[in-house]
């Protein structure tokens, strides 16, 4: 019997409990846990993004503040406001939305967020925390799978977990964070990308597969052997006989759900515990400039 990894109803869960917490922070301590937003140009999607980042806020009583700019503004203007938010104790999380325009420096806005708000994880100095292991800001998505295969409780320790995809955002930190020795870690990790020789042959071995590719139905039944757990990252677009257009992700989910003892699905898996990690990030941000 396949089970389906519901991340829908693990994030509804996840928002519940970050609720808690806010509301317990600010009844005890006195402090509004607050997210900053900044958002340049005109990018419907990014658009679309920041706005439900903002409405999550609302629904768990947290603060939030979004700053738009045109995409023509100045990296200046970019750089001062996230100083400014840096030096203001009522922000506990910044978040810069990605990607900005091309003549602002991408890696210079990154490294001017103070480490101890970038809730996103994207700092060199919390991608280092989590290369050895000390408490930092874990990227949302990875976050967020470690969480479902904890509140599945899927085993990881002594697995063999093939993660497909190197990206900073996602291929590399859940390898990071699989390899960790602690309970949900502590797995052989293999990470594979377009450099790897006969990708179904390291695929066939894996205990759990975590696919963050970007290639739509790239995992095929082929790519699995019996009883594997398989956390599907993907967002691919595609494309129907009717020319209409639907969202699927990296593994092929008819043909690979029999095989698989536990699978997310493509949309309703890792998708919405996104915003639900960065929500607890915003959290824990907050609880830590309380103590
Ligand atoms: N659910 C969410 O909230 C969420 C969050 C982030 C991303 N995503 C989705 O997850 C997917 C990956 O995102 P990303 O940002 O990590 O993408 P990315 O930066 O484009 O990285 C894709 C990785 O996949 C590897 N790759 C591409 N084609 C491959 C192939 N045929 N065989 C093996 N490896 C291959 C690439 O290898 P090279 O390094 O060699 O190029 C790269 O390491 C996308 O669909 C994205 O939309 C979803």
């Amino acid at each position: 019997m396949t089970r389906i990894i519901d991340g829908k109803a693990t994030a509804a869960e996840i928002r519940r409990e970050v609720a808690t917490g806010v509301a317990e922070l600010r009844d005890r301590h006195g402090v509004q846990a607050h997210l900053a937003l900044l958002l340049v140009g005109d990018d419907p999607a990014s658009h679309v993004y920041v706005r439900n980042k903002g409405k999550a806020c609302d629904e768990v009583g947290m603060r939030s503040t979004i700053v738009r700019h045109a995409a023509d503004v100045s990296a200046n203007v970019v750089l001062d406001q996230v100083r400014a938010w840096n030096a203001d104790p009522s922000v506990h999380g910044i978040l810069v939305q990605l990607p900005l325009p091309r003549h602002i420096d991408e890696e210079q806005v990154l490294l001017t967020i103070d480490p101890d708000k970038d809730v996103d994880g994207f700092h060199p100095m919390n991608a280092g925390r989590l290369m050895i292991g000390a408490d930092g800001f874990v990227p949302c998505t990875p976050a967020g799978i470690i969480e479902l295969l904890k509140r599945y409780e899927i085993p990881t320790s002594g697995k063999h977990a093939v993660v497909i995809g190197r990206s900073n955002i996602v291929g590399k930190p859940i390898s990071m964070l699989l390899a960790q020795k602690r309970p949900q870690g502590n797995a052989t990790v293999t990470m594979c990308h377009t450099g790897t020789t006969d990708l179904a042959t390291h695929t066939r071995q894996a205990d759990i597969i975590i696919a963050a590719v970007g290639v739509a139905k790239l995992i095929t039944a082929d790519h699995v052997k019996e009883g594997v757990v398989v956390i599907d990252v993907g967002m691919n677009r595609e494309t129907l006989e009717d020319g209409t257009s639907k969202l699927c992700g990296d593994v092929d989910f008819a043909a690979v759900s029999p095989k698989a003892a536990a699978i997310t699905p493509v949309p309703g898996g890792v998708g919405p515990m996104t915003i639900a990690m960065l929500l607890n990030n915003t959290l824990l941000a907050a609880r830590r400039s309380a103590q």
